[in-house]
């Protein structure tokens, strides 16, 4: 595991995507582990300005998404489909066919699950896997548990992650209560894994992911294991280091 600690968001957000955009140059049917929440903003940022100037081209790129809320429509204005075609897919010339998000409304949510990781095997893996990281060091929707979940599954959201994203809903009873997400295991899998994370509340998950033991009551904390897995962070989050 390396970190990297940049002054701002911005500047981590740009040596982060330099991986992507590497990646893509060099195969350009990549496959990414792309991931929601306000972190990876920036970097998606960084995308669409770099696709735009020709440097990072989409067109043969595929993507798997980390997770979904169990029960949102995919128009459903805080699903994650919807945040990734408004925050990114919109914007670059990436296939839509070409990319993944889990559903959360299929009638049998195990299948859904099932299938999600067979197409994953079926692809090849994932070459370069972004995550943004909970407060309470959650991946995905992986939350602090006493055993790591390897596939994709459904997860009952904790409260300190409802609470975390009920600022994206109109009030605390909207959020859904449930979620289908890689595990763990996916997210091993991936060649690399880029971890972003910014800001003074994120500190503490930062401090046990690259300090702490390695359990599954920090979930990001098994990232340690991974060969290579790069960690780009700004002051505030790695002010506990
Ligand atoms: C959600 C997502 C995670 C994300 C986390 C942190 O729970 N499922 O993938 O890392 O939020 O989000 P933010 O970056 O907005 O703090």
């Amino acid at each position: 595991m390396q970190v990297f600690v940049f002054k701002t968001k911005e500047e981590a957000a740009k040596a982060a995507v330099s991986v992507f955009a590497a990646e893509l140059m060099k195969k350009p049917n990549a496959i990414f582990g792309l991931a929601t929440g306000s972190s990876p903003i920036p970097l998606y940022h960084e995308m669409i300005k770099l696709n735009k100037e020709g440097a990072m081209d989409f067109s043969k790129c595929r993507s798997w998404n980390l997770d979904e809320y169990v029960g949102l429509q995919p128009d459903h204005v805080c699903s994650y489909r919807r945040f990734m075609n408004e925050e990114l897919f919109d914007h670059v010339n990436i296939d839509k066919a070409n990319t993944h998000v889990p559903s959360g409304i299929a009638a049998d949510m195990e299948k859904e699950a099932a299938d999600y990781d067979a197409a994953i095997a079926e692809a090849g893996g994932i070459d370069v896997q972004l995550l943004g990281i909970g407060r309470n060091g959650h991946i995905g929707f992986n939350e602090p548990d006493d055993h790591f979940t390897y596939e994709t599954h459904v997860i009952t959201l904790t409260d300190s992650t409802i609470d975390a994203n009920t600022r994206f809903f109109n009030n605390r009873d909207e959020v859904p209560r449930h979620a289908i997400s890689m595990g763990v295991g996916n997210i091993m899998k991936a060649k690399t894994v880029v971890l972003v994370a910014n800001g003074e509340d994120k500190a503490q998950a930062i401090y046990d992911t690259v300090k702490g033991d390695i359990t599954p009551n920090v979930p990001a904390s098994i990232l340690r294991c991974h060969p290579n897995c790069l960690i780009f962070v700004d002051e505030a989050a790695a002010s506990k280091l």
